[in-house]
């Protein structure tokens, strides 16, 4: 499906500040495009809820973007993509979606050892969508996994060098390393963040994957060309359902910049901005 070329903005979520590594890959090959993110911190970390419950989140962001107007999401998240992406695409039939799934396939291609480790949430380990990676994929690979628990929260809280940090991800990759793994999946959106933590405990000589360049290409391709776009100023929005000063205070590590930054509010699985009431 190819958007209409007056149709310029995005929608791209996540549980938190994992799909900023989405959002920056398709800003750096799309900088004409207008986008509005949304972290639900008020919900992070995903990975450890029920798919079903993640499903609900998904439908509940995906209609407040909508709401605001965009014409493709993103679903930079791979937990929800596992939750929600089949049903997000029958629920909303004429929006086309994206989303994620962990680079098992080319990381079974480039492993000389026929050995791969994959770093990802319980719950994207848990759906329909890994298990079919990786029966197409990676039948007759060795396929190593850890759930890297507690992660996901040591990287929203910006902690990106602490020793908990690296504790974890040395628990995670030692056993990988140890099975001869040559090549590690990155399959949750916050983790590209820690990617130079993991490159220095896996050596030079293990390839990572960070599946963003390739989803960033896949949205190219869904897009007007850049000079057809006719109402785009390549604007960053963000919202979040969690801490407003907190993540204003980390974008400038993730995102390099400070784009406007808005409060949203869940009412009983819709989204909403928060109203700042003033006394008459
Ligand atoms: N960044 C998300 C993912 O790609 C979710 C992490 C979480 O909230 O557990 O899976």
């Amino acid at each position: 499906m190819q958007l209409s070329k007056q149709h310029s903005t995005i929608g791209i979520f996540d549980s938190g500040v994992g799909g900023i590594s989405v959002l920056k890959a398709i800003n750096a090959l799309r900088p004409d495009i207008d986008i509005l993110f949304v972290a639900d911190q008020a919900h992070v970390p995903y990975g450890s809820r029920p798919l079903e419950e993640v499903r609900e989140f998904a439908i509940g962001i995906t209609n407040f973007l909508l709401n605001e107007g965009v014409k493709l999401v993103v679903v930079a998240c791979n937990t929800a993509s596992a939750a929600a992406l089949h049903e997000l695409r029958e629920i909303f039939p004429d929006t086309p979606f994206v989303g994620m799934e962990p680079a098992v396939k080319p990381a079974v291609n480039s492993s000389s050892s026929h050995t791969i480790g994959v770093l990802a949430t319980p719950a994207t380990f848990q759906g329909k969508l890994y298990a079919s990676v990786i029966e197409r994929f990676a039948h007759d690979a060795k396929v190593l996994t850890s759930t890297c628990p507690g992660l996901v929260e040591q990287i929203e809280a910006g902690n990106l060098n602490g020793s908990e940090t690296i504790s974890i991800l040395q628990s995670a990759l030692t056993p990988m390393l140890d099975a001869g793994a040559d090549s590690i999946v990155l399959g949750c959106t916050h983790y590209p963040f820690v990617s130079d933590q993991i490159q220095s405990i896996v050596g030079e000589d293990v390839k990572i994957l960070d599946p963003s360049p390739a989803i960033a290409r896949n949205v190219d391709r869904m897009l007007p060309k850049k000079n057809d776009i006719q109402q785009s100023t390549g604007s960053i929005r963000v919202f979040t359902t969690g801490n407003l000063a907190k993540l204003t205070e980390l974008l400038p590590c993730l995102l390099g910049s400070i784009p406007p930054v808005s409060q949203l509010k869940w009412h009983d699985g819709a989204l909403a901005r928060n109203v700042v009431r003033k006394n008459p």
